[in-house]
């Protein structure tokens, strides 16, 4: 049987189950079952995955990794491990599990020795971030630093703001941090009032060092400094990106540089040298322990037979509520304040990896990929947009993420986690009432991520995690997440606007509605 006609008879089987799975409701698979909680969850060290509030049986997972094995994932698994070129749309490689890979490991693209080019940058960011955390570097006035700014923005943001947000425990002492990436002024402007130009250092993260905004950000800041009386802008600045010679252009010190390489997706890169600013807020160690966490997660996601593996199972019930629940969205509610920037981070990361339409061998596909996602910190989510969770007419699955232990007041900890526990379970079971008001039917899909206390080791394998389930994901709709066409032609209509906004006439051959809005412009700025 070929894999096109093997992978169809499975499709048509999961079908089936689907339509028969909406005739049970999820109480009663629980009734029936009594081991169901524990029979559907899985550890791996500080994390525990509870996925049996979700609309799945065992017969239903055994077709869906029936589906995972004939999508060749395994196989799939190794090529990005083993450096292939797996972004077959920019031919290149795959590779931010080879960022917090130990010293001992070997791996050779195109006769580089990646593993020690990788540690060789490390040694160079560990040695600077020492240097400022000692206060060996110094500002144009000799005074210390104690003020990080990143200027970057997508994967050069994202990562690195909601990492160094989640561990502000761990926070270096006396030092502040600030991320600018939005091309509105009114950030920089924000920035200026709080910041002290002589004791602050500015990051440029661009791996194409080409990016619009950041380029502005960044020219309009060191502007900024030289009007402050910054005469040694190459103290202040430093760069992390793939294009040496423009970051060498801009005025910084070749050894104040920081690779990455083009094997470092945007989105996958807070390991690399993007994550300066978080080694810079939580010290080079904690950093370490973040890759050390990340890496455990690796080696289980390569290691780990699919029916046990975590990121498997979690992209295989993602797909299955993509393609046949038609879910649209799917909500990310981590029930704790430190990860408040996740949602953002993960909407990125799903999104921009596979919000695609396009399949491997370039051809348009006709089934749904990646739903909507969304969401926004526990409990205060239930007090806004719950009740279309628990009423609402769309198939939303939901994951709730959770410390098991947190520092601090534990009646407050005892009741957040209540309310947590108390949403997955008012979702699954409901509660019926003649009054439809009043009624709740029940049935909604939901997933548990436990951890213990979040430290930078949790967070390494909770993030790896996701990484895993994205790519996954991707291989089961048999597209490429690594590539991101879909950010371009907005780029370059951007760049033929802004010279209509600033020319005396206007393209005759835009539509009229971007006509109107130029012109809009235009006479306001009269
Ligand atoms: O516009 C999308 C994007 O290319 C992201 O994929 C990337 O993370 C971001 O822009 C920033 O790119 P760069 O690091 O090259 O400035």
């Amino acid at each position: 049987m070929s894999k096109v006609t093997e992978k169809q008879n499975i499709c048509t089987q999961l079908a089936m189950q689907c339509k028969a799975i909406q005739g049970i409701h999820m109480r009663d698979l629980f009734m029936h079952d009594k081991e169901r909680g524990k029979k559907f969850s899985r550890q791996l060290s500080n994390l525990t995955i509870d996925y049996s509030k979700n609309l799945i049986s065992t017969d239903i997972l055994k077709l869906l990794f029936q589906f995972a094995k004939a999508s060749d994932i395994e196989t799939s698994i190794k090529a990005m491990f083993d450096g292939d070129k797996i972004n077959v749309t920019e031919n290149i490689s795959v590779l931010h599990t080879a960022l917090r890979s130990d010293v001992t490991q070997k791996l050779n693209i195109d006769g580089i020795d990646i593993i020690k080019q990788v540690h060789d940058e490390l040694e160079k960011m560990q040695l600077f971030v020492n240097s400022i955390h000692n206060k060996n570097h110094k500002g144009w006035t000799g005074q210390p630093i104690d003020t990080f700014v990143n200027i970057g923005i997508g994967g050069s943001e994202l990562g690195p703001k909601m990492v160094v947000d989640a561990l502000t425990e761990y926070r270096q002492a006396d030092t502040r941090s600030f991320f600018i990436s939005n091309v509105d002024y009114q950030s920089i402007d924000d920035l200026q009032k709080m910041i002290n130009p002589e004791t602050t250092l500015f990051i440029i993260s661009s791996k194409s060092f080409s990016t619009l905004e950041t380029k502005t950000n960044a020219d309009t800041l060191k502007e900024w400094m030289k009007e402050s009386g910054c005469k040694e802008i190459e103290k202040h600045f430093i760069a992390v990106s793939n294009n040496l010679v423009a970051a060498k252009e801009f005025g910084i010190n070749s050894e104040n540089v920081f690779q990455i390489w083009d094997w470092v997706g945007g989105r996958f890169s807070l390991w690399s040298t993007i994550g300066l600013p978080i080694a810079l807020a939580i010290g080079f160690d904690n950093f370490k322990t973040l890759l050390a966490g990340a890496h455990e997660m690796d080696e289980h996601f390569k290691q780990t037979s699919p029916e046990d593996n975590i990121p498997v199972i979690l992209a295989l019930i993602d797909y299955w509520y993509s393609n046949y629940f038609d879910a649209e969205t799917h909500a990310f509610i981590p029930y704790d304040e430190s990860l408040k920037l996740l949602p953002e981070y993960l909407s990125q990361l799903f999104m921009e990896s596979n919000g695609k339409s396009a399949n491997l061998s370039g051809h348009r596909i006709d089934y749904k990929t990646m739903p909507v996602t969304w969401g926004s910190v526990g409990t205060n989510s239930q007090h806004s947009f719950f009740q279309l969770l628990h009423q609402g007419t769309h198939t939303i699955p939901v994951d709730f993420l959770v410390p098991l232990t947190k520092k601090g007041n534990q009646k407050h900890h005892a009741l957040l986690l209540a309310n947590c526990f108390a949403q997955s379970q008012a979702l699954m079971q409901g509660e019926d009432n003649s009054d439809p008001h009043k009624h709740f039917a029940g049935n909604k899909p939901s997933t548990t991520i436990l951890y213990t206390e979040l430290t930078p080791k949790t967070l390494g394998s909770l993030l790896a995690m996701f990484e895993h389930r994205t790519f996954v994901q991707g291989l089961l709709w048999q597209i490429n997440s690594f590539d991101q066409w879909g950010v371009e032609l907005g780029k370059k209509l951007a760049t033929t606007i802004f010279e209509n906004l600033n020319s005396q006439n206007i393209d005759e051959k835009l539509d009229s509605s971007t006509r109107n809005l130029i012109e809009l412009y235009k006479k306001n700025q009269q």
